[in-house]
């Protein structure tokens, strides 16, 4: 990235750096990879690429359906222009299925339908390994007001009926997602972050067994290998459909 603009923020899979307009930042997206709070770490050529372009087209879709989001463009392959936000330290997760944590944290059967979407809500805090927090604890904390949380959870839900339409005409489930949300300079709520297969699990429904075929991360996350070829797949779905 050109050294006109500072660094403003690292993460484990982007950066984020000033804009000529204070109002706007620039995200570039990476090609590392982490799991399980960074116990587990990769690079994976051409994952940064994909996860920008991926996350582009979701989040035009939520734009053109009302869904307040802080991305503007894609500035080149692996870089957005986003608006600038105050992100909300927390992990907003939408499950549609059983899996991961929460399978290993109680007795649901892995891959059973949940009756209805579940929101597990962590604090984003990689020293106390994101833990899963209660809607008191953020009161107490006073991390966001109660009105903002509701129309986090409001705006979580439809972004996940949105989604799940969305994925299942191009023949992938989404599982599950983790969302984050800020402030924009007027206070207004935003979606930030992405929404790739770094974030969302989306499993092939283009498979004859009921074999679960993962495009996302879990195949870093499980040892499965072909991370690049799953991602590339989806960037391909999506770019035929829209
Ligand atoms: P989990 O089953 O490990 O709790 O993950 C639920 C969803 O949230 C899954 O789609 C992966 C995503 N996720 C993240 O994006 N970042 C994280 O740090 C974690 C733990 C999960």
């Amino acid at each position: 990235m050109n050294n006109k603009f500072e660094l403003i923020y690292e993460g484990k899979a982007k950066k984020v750096f000033s804009h000529e307009d204070a109002d706007k930042v620039i995200i570039e997206f990476k090609d590392d990879a982490t799991a399980f709070n960074s116990l587990k770490k990769a690079r994976f050529e051409g994952k940064g690429k994909l996860n920008c372009q991926i996350s582009s087209k979701i989040f035009e879709l939520l734009i053109n359906k009302n869904i307040p989001t802080h991305f503007l463009e894609l500035k080149n392959e692996n870089t957005m222009i986003a608006k600038k936000i105050r992100v909300i330290p927390l992990e907003i997760v939408l499950r549609n299925i059983a899996y991961g944590s929460l399978c290993k944290q109680t007795t649901l059967k892995l891959g059973s339908t949940l009756a209805k979407p579940l929101i597990d809500i962590y604090l984003k805090n990689d020293e106390l390994n994101d833990p899963l927090i209660t809607k008191d604890r953020i009161e107490l904390l006073n991390i966001v007001s109660a009105k903002d949380l509701d129309s986090i959870i409001d705006l979580t839900l439809e972004i996940n009926r949105i989604l799940q339409e969305f994925f299942k005409k191009i023949k992938l489930q989404l599982v599950d997602f983790k969302l984050e949300f800020g402030h924009d300079l007027k206070n207004n709520i935003l979606l930030g972050d992405e929404i790739s297969p770094d974030n969302c699990r989306l499993w092939d429904l283009n498979q004859k067994s009921d074999i679960i075929v993962s495009l996302d991360k879990d195949r870093f996350r499980n040892d499965l290998g072909g991370l690049i070829e799953a991602y590339s797949e989806i960037n391909r779905r999506i770019n035929d459909f829209i």
